[in-house]
C-alpha cells in the first residue's frame, strides 16, 4: 500500500472515528435524545436543519468538480456522483426530493420548509468557502470528508428520525438500518419509483455512499503525490470533521430550544505553527 492509499483508507477513516459527530454514543443530538426529554417540534427542527446538507451537496460537488477540473478521473467521479444525487439511478428523482417526499408522506415532516439557523449558515459557508478558495489538495480533502462521513452521519440521522416517529406515536421504527433492505431500495433494479425512508437510508448506507467514498479515494490516489499535498488533503478533511462537530453541537442546542450560543470552529492544527501554511483556514473562534 502506498502512503497516499494508507492515508485515504486508514489514517483519515481512523481520524473520523474520533469525532463525536459521527459516533452514535457521543453525537450531542443523540446524547440529548437518549438521556433527556425532548420536544417533538425541536426534533423536527433538527431534522429540517440536517436536510439543508443534502439540499446543498450537489452545489458542493459542482464546486469541487470546477476546482479539480484538471484531475480528470476525480472530475469524472464527481460527475458520476452528481448524476446519482440528481437521480441517475432513482427514476430521475433527486436524492433530496426522495428524502423530502418520503419524510412528508410517512411522518408528516416538511423538511423543505427549513430556514437555516446561524449554526447551519456557518456550517455550510465554511465548507463552501474552503472548497472555493483553498488549494486543490485541501479542497479534495473537504470532498473526501463529505463522502467518508456520510455513512456514520446518516446512521445518526436515522436514529433521530426513528425518535421523531416514536414521539408522534409510531409503533415501528421507519428506518431499520438493515442491509437486507437495500435490495428493495432506491437504485436497485426493478424497484418502483415510490421510495420509502427506509429504502432511501438503506440505499445510501449500503450502496451510494460506499461507492462515493471508495471511488473518490481511488481516483485521488493518482493526483495526491507530495507530502505537502498529503498534508493539505488531511487538513481539508479534518477541517470538515471539526466544522461538523460544531454543527452538531449547535443542533443539540437547538434541540433544547437554545440557539443563543453559536459554537464556532477551531481545528487543532490552526493553533499549531508547524502544521504548514495554507491560503485560508476555517474561520477561527469569535
Ligand atoms: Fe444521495
Ligand atoms: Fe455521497
Amino acid at each position: 500500500m502506498t502512503s497516499v492509499e494508507a492515508l485515504l483508507n486508514e489514517t483519515l477513516p481512523d481520524i473520523l472515528k474520533k469525532h463525536a459527530a459521527f459516533d452514535e454514543q457521543r453525537n450531542p443530538v443523540l446524547a440529548q435524545i437518549k438521556h433527556k426529554p425532548v420536544m417533538t417540534r425541536n426534533v423536527a427542527r433538527v431534522l429540517g436543519q440536517y436536510s439543508l446538507l443534502p439540499a446543498t451537496i450537489v452545489e458542493f460537488l459542482k464546486i469541487g468538480e470546477t476546482r479539480l477540473i484538471e484531475w480528470q478521473t476525480v472530475r469524472e467521479e464527481l460527475q458520476r456522483n452528481i448524476g446519482e444525487e440528481l437521480g441517475s439511478r432513482t427514476h430521475g428523482q433527486t436524492h433530496y426530493e426522495i428524502l423530502n417526499t418520503s419524510a412528508n408522506r410517512e411522518l408528516g415532516l416538511l423538511l423543505s420548509d427549513a430556514v437555516p439557523t446561524p449554526g447551519t449558515i456557518q456550517f455550510l459557508n465554511q465548507i463552501r468557502q474552503g472548497l472555493l478558495v483553498q488549494p486543490h489538495s485541501y479542497a479534495a480533502g473537504i470532498l473526501f470528508a463529505l463522502e467518508a462521513s456520510a455513512v456514520p452521519e446518516l446512521t445518526v440521522v436515522a436514529h433521530v428520525i426513528n425518535k421523531y416517529a416514536e414521539l408522534i406515536g409510531s409503533v415501528e421504527n421507519p428506518i431499520t438500518l438493515s442491509e437486507e433492505d437495500w435490495k428493495n431500495a432506491a437504485g436497485s433494479p426493478g424497484t418502483t419509483s415510490q421510495y420509502t425512508l427506509n429504502g432511501f437510508f438503506a440505499a445510501h448506507l449500503f450502496d451510494f455512499e460506499i461507492g462515493h467514498k471508495d471511488r473518490l479515494a481511488e481516483t485521488l490516489e493518482e493526483y495526491i503525490r507530495t507530502s505537502h499535498e498529503m498534508a493539505g488533503l488531511q487538513k481539508g478533511f479534518e477541517s470538515v470533521l471539526c466544522i461538523m462537530d460544531r454543527w452538531w453541537e449547535n443542533l443539540a442546542a437547538e434541540l433544547c430550544g437554545d440557539d443563543r450560543s453559536l459554537v464556532t470552529c477551531v481545528p487543532t492544527w490552526v493553533t499549531n505553527p508547524l502544521s504548514g501554511n495554507f491560503m485560508m483556514e476555517p474561520e477561527a473562534s469569535r
